[in-house]
């Protein structure tokens, strides 16, 4: 469910026309409805309400959309953060979230970064190799502190997703492979700066099939409760995140937060631990749209060619993942068109969608990419010189630019003449 809707023939975003918008920003630009976060992060939060030991945190992949007004918008439901970097810990500080809600993860932390969430004091940090649990003891030590960290594991299950979102296989580069957990374990307990008190995984993304997730949180509660038998103290389980959203109208539908809810309450009935969750695209995915508009259009020797102003370095998925995203006209005629929707990029994969069947629109009309609120603006690259898009975020009747295009001026700022030119 989400708050993009047609009214009086012209998609709103809540309460304000995207045509509105369209006119006071320009385009392309990327445009976020506070009340479907809220409303997803809601609906997440009171399924997994009650499991574990009845206060589980919900930790936003601040990956999938880290503006600060988008983070801002969740730390005031209560959200805390899943960061991957340095860049993400101080956007996550910055917008409210508290530290003692933050989880720090990714497979090469660096050793400035492992001193930024020390100094931040976060919940935690899931470490994802030997070689970690060694850096961050030094790094502890160094600090004179004691840090609480859980092992990420690689349960070696094959998540159903696509290859390259895919994160829990035995071949993948992520967590220290399950059966040497154990070991892991001890050697982080040999650390005097070190605390090891939970376990961790994330399988992969965009995930429609529960029974690899339901394996792995079953093999996270084997392993706690080893862990407990060798003498350790178990205090937290992190599920990770990867519940899949539509994309498409009219396809199968992931399972539901409920579904996934009811799938963890029933493997971990009893566990006295306290459960986090990272759920990052099925907050945001369906939250946000990218608004573009009809450049040109165009007959190839066998297509009908749309182009538009927003390209591959703008919306990233299409090209990278083969992703779909529905394709609306922000004013729907009753015509419909076979095209092929492309961006201005001097590169074929700058496509959106091919020979698809979509609204008829011509040179100057509007269009949204849906479900575009997930891993959009922050997979942006300035590729042929073209500035990163704004953000805009609606609520109510109310918007606002949560990020400005940045202009070619102040990407050339960045350049420097070399000094034998
Ligand atoms: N936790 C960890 C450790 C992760 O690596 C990720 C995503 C998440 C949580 C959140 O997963 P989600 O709930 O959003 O599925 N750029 C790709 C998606 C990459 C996901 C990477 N990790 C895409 O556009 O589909």
């Amino acid at each position: 469910m989400d708050h993009f809707e047609i009214k009086g023939g012209t998609m709103h975003a809540e309460d304000v026309s995207l045509e509105t918008l369209a006119e006071a920003v320009g385009t392309p630009f990327y445009c976020y409805s506070s009340a479907t976060i809220e409303r997803h992060y809601q609906v997440f939060a009171d399924a997994v309400a009650g499991l574990g030991d009845g206060n589980p945190l919900v930790a936003f992949a601040v990956k999938a959309n880290p503006n600060l007004s988008v983070l801002a918008t969740l730390a005031r439901l209560g959200a805390g953060a899943d960061v991957v970097s340095g860049g993400e810990l101080a956007r996550a500080l910055a917008a409210g979230i508290p530290a003692e809600r933050i989880v720090f993860s990714g497979v090469g932390k660096q050793l400035h970064e492992l001193a930024a969430g020390i100094e931040a004091g976060i919940l935690q940090f899931n470490v994802e190799s030997e070689a970690e649990i060694l850096m961050l003891g030094k790094v502890a030590a160094d600090y004179g502190k004691v840090v609480e960290i859980s092992i990420r594991i690689n349960p070696a299950v094959d998540p159903k997703t696509h290859g390259k979102i895919s994160t829990g296989g035995a071949d993948a580069k992520f967590g220290i492979p399950w059966d040497r957990v154990p070991a892991a374990f001890a050697l982080a307990a040999a650390q005097p700066h070190l605390r090891p008190i939970g376990l961790a995984a994330h399988i992969g993304s965009q995930l429609y099939d529960l029974a690899p997730v339901e394996d792995t949180i079953r093999r996270l509660g084997e392993l706690a409760t080893q862990m407990v038998a060798a003498g350790h103290t178990i205090k937290r389980i992190d599920c990770g995140g990867g519940l899949g959203v539509p994309y498409r109208e009219g396809a199968a539908l992931p399972p539901s937060p409920a579904d996934y809810a009811a799938m963890v309450a029933r493997v971990t009935k009893g566990w006295p631990w306290r459960l986090m969750f990272e759920p990052g695209r099925m907050i945001v995915g369906n939250a946000g749209v990218l608004v573009s508009t009809v450049i040109l259009t165009k007959d190839g020797a066998s297509r009908h060619f749309i182009v538009v102003d927003a390209a591959m370095n703008d919306l990233l998925r299409p090209s990278l993942y083969n992703a779909w995203h529905d394709i609306k006209a922000l004013e729907p005629k009753a015509s419909r068109i076979v095209a092929t929707v492309v961006g201005p990029i001097c590169e074929t994969g700058d496509t959106f969608a091919e020979d698809r069947e979509i609204e008829a629109v011509g040179a100057g009309d509007r269009i949204a990419f849906m479900t575009a609120g997930a891993y959009g603006a922050t997979m942006a690259s300035t590729y042929n010189s073209r500035a990163l898009v704004p953000e805009v975020m609606v609520k109510g009747s109310d918007w606002a630019i949560v990020s400005e295009r940045n202009q070619p001026a102040a990407m050339m700022a960045l350049d420097a003449w070399a000094p034998w030119l």
